[in-house]
């Protein structure tokens, strides 16, 4: 390694600068249609205020901490990340999470399914915070989660279904059976369960009645952390 290479990974592909812009954020050198050789245009990661106000380019950095051998995965906005700041570090993108191309990831899937997305523009960077969350917490608490979309903002969902999509991972039991009613909120005029109201239940009854959905009972693939990237071991040892 040179001196002066920049060497980080991106969605498990070792990227090497040499002549970084110290100036170049991160969200816009992963839309770029090249990065050098390699063909990313990584466009899932969405432009919307670029002030790190909206999460809309939430990317999952991971670093290794040679201290406390650990490695660390957090949510960042790439808006307002320096390419130059990513020495050493590994860069998930929605692209690396999952696509229709590949598998769709259980975060996305249960998002698609409990009609948490409309337009999409905010999907990724609400992906890529639960996604972050996850991999530091395979069963968060509802505060931890509700806590992790703090910075992702959503001009059409209301947020509602969003929460309730991700509650599924939540280690509270939150269905109605598990809390002793025996029967399903869809199955009842007005939804028991603390997670959605009637409103809601009797509309996505009304719009999709043959839907497979249940909010208190869904059955999700789970997720699978033997799927996931694993963190460059080239990366520990620089
Ligand atoms: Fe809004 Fe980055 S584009 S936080
Ligand atoms: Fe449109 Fe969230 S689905 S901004």
């Amino acid at each position: 390694q040179q001196s002066d290479e920049l060497i980080f990974f991106v969605n498990g592909r070792k990227v090497i600068e040499r002549q970084a812009d110290p100036e170049e954020l991160l969200l816009y050198y992963l839309r770029k249609k090249h990065i050098l050789f390699l063909n990313f245009r990584l466009s899932g990661t969405k432009y919307g205020c670029g002030i790190g106000g909206c999460g809309a380019c939430t990317v999952m950095i991971s670093t290794y901490d040679p201290v406390a051998k650990q490695i660390q995965h957090r949510p960042a906005n790439s808006c307002l990340l320096p390419i130059c700041s990513l020495h050493g570090a590994a860069v998930t993108t929605v692209e690396g999470v999952g696509s229709i191309k590949t598998r769709i990831h259980p975060i996305q899937e249960r998002l698609a399914k409990c009609h948490g997305s409309q337009c999409g523009f905010c999907t990724p960077g609400m992906v890529m915070s639960i996604y972050a969350l996850l991999r530091n917490h395979a069963e968060p608490s509802m505060e931890q989660i509700i806590s992790a979309l703090d910075g992702n903002l959503c001009r059409c969902t209301g947020y509602r279904p969003i929460i309730d999509s991700y509650r599924s991972f939540a280690r509270e039991p939150t269905c109605c059976q598990l809390r002793g009613t025996g029967q399903c909120c869809l199955d009842q005029e007005e939804c028991v369960c603390s997670s959605s109201t009637g409103d809601q239940v009797s509309y996505i009854r009304y719009f999709f009645p043959l839907s497979p959905v249940c909010l208190c009972n869904p059955e999700f693939p789970p997720m699978d952390p033997t799927q996931e990237f694993i963190f460059p071991p080239e990366l520990m040892r620089m």
